[in-house]
């Protein structure tokens, strides 16, 4: 897809050109995972498969929505005093919450828009956030038709606030500030504490990124995603009994070692140990990158799974199948899933030459275990969200 054909796409649907047309791609995150709603670190950067849309506004209040991955939804249409979360609306939500947070904040958004949008992320909760993709793909492509004066990073979090308003899922700001934020070529640290970041070059040398897409159909993961940002809460307010902290993030390996006494079910007690330790491994991994030493960073990405696994209890069968048998295979620095887990993608660090072998291999492994093939793609590091 590039912008002649969205913007073919389009004509095709609306009978007219459209005014701009955009991209905004999925994320990865390389290591920091369940972190971001803990006040802790998160390593992420954008790929470039994502969400491809273009836009004109109307002379009336309608908006009109159309994706090319799903036609037999047709045209979903509300219009602008209508932004409530509407289930049959599907997808068609994330931008209604997206202009809804715009209007709420005071910004002129004063006529309907004609849009169409197409994407290539693997659809239904791939772990790559298509749902992030879409949002920010709204809130820039709303930011520029009605030329709002409005920062990204404002646009990032009603992003967050879409996910966790409009759609009641207690995110943290990873996605949105991964897919808004990003530049090709990089991967940023960002401290979701104090939202303070930095790019850092993704220099991997010899090796690619694989994902590796469990291709596990969607299941709810909303209420067990919930239930650990809860369980994180309880543990941190069990803490909060003898140490001065507001997030998990705040804590080193250390403290944590002496006070997790006060932490009373062992299923909490896991829970705090992977936000404290993940946070102090994310931190770790990129110091090991701008040092160049990829097999220590490839080292926190298993330990991450690990941790994951055993400790947080996101991953499940099929991403464990997935990263257990990548690090059997020839020149894999690392693995892990990547994401929300429950299903979606992980990750590997691959060298160049062994990345065949590498798909075959561990795509037998896993169809002989879980019954159906995953899917693998080499990650491009892209840039975020941006106008065509
Ligand atoms: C999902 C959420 C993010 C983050 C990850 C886990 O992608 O949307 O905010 O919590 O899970 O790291």
């Amino acid at each position: 897809m590039d912008k002649q054909e969205i913007t073919a796409a389009f004509i095709k649907q609306y009978g007219q050109e459209p005014e701009a047309a955009f991209f905004s791609p999925g994320r990865i995150n390389l290591i920091g995972e369940h972190t971001d709603y803990n006040g802790g670190h998160v390593f992420p950067c954008a790929i470039s498969l994502g969400t491809w849309g273009a836009a004109r506004k109307r002379d009336d209040n309608k908006l009109r929505f159309f994706s090319g991955n799903f036609p037999d939804l047709g045209v979903i249409e509300c219009s602008l005093d209508q932004l409530k979360y509407d289930k049959k609306d599907n997808w068609a939500n994330y931008a209604k919450g997206m202009i809804y947070y715009l209007k709420e904040a005071g910004y002129t958004v004063d006529r309907g828009m004609d849009v169409y949008i197409w994407g290539n992320l693997p659809q239904g909760g791939s772990g790559l956030s298509s749902s992030a993709s879409i949002e920010m793909l709204f809130g820039v492509m709303v930011q520029r038709l009605f030329d709002l004066d409005v920062d990204r990073l404002d646009i990032v979090k009603m992003g967050v606030k879409t996910e966790n308003d409009f759609l009641g899922l207690s995110s943290g700001i990873l996605d949105q500030f991964a897919v808004g934020m990003s530049k090709a070529g990089q991967a940023i640290l960002l401290d979701t504490n104090t939202l303070d970041y930095k790019y850092v070059p993704l220099d991997l040398k010899d090796n690619v990124i694989v994902i590796m897409n469990t291709n596990k159909p969607r299941e709810l993961v909303e209420s067990k995603y919930n239930e650990r940002v809860e369980e994180c809460q309880t543990a941190l307010k069990e803490l909060q009994q003898k140490l001065q902290i507001k997030a998990l993030g705040e804590l080193d390996a250390q403290t944590f070692d002496e006070y997790m006494y006060l932490i009373d079910k062992e299923n909490l007690l896991k829970r705090a140990r992977h936000a404290v330790l993940e946070n102090e491994r994310c931190i770790r991994a990129e110091k090991a990158l701008e040092a160049g030493n990829l097999e220590e960073l490839g080292r926190l990405q298993n330990a991450s799974h690990m941790s994951l696994e055993y400790d947080y209890e996101v991953s499940g069968i099929e991403l464990d199948t997935l990263a257990h048998a990548a690090w059997k295979q020839p020149g894999v620095l690392g693995a892990r899933m990547t994401g929300a887990g429950f299903g979606g993608s992980g990750i590997a660090i691959v060298n160049k030459d062994q990345v065949e072998a590498f798909k075959e291999n561990v795509g037998r492994i896993y169809e002989e275990k879980i019954g159906y093939a995953p899917k693998f793609y080499v990650a491009e590091v892209a840039n975020g969200t941006h106008e065509l």
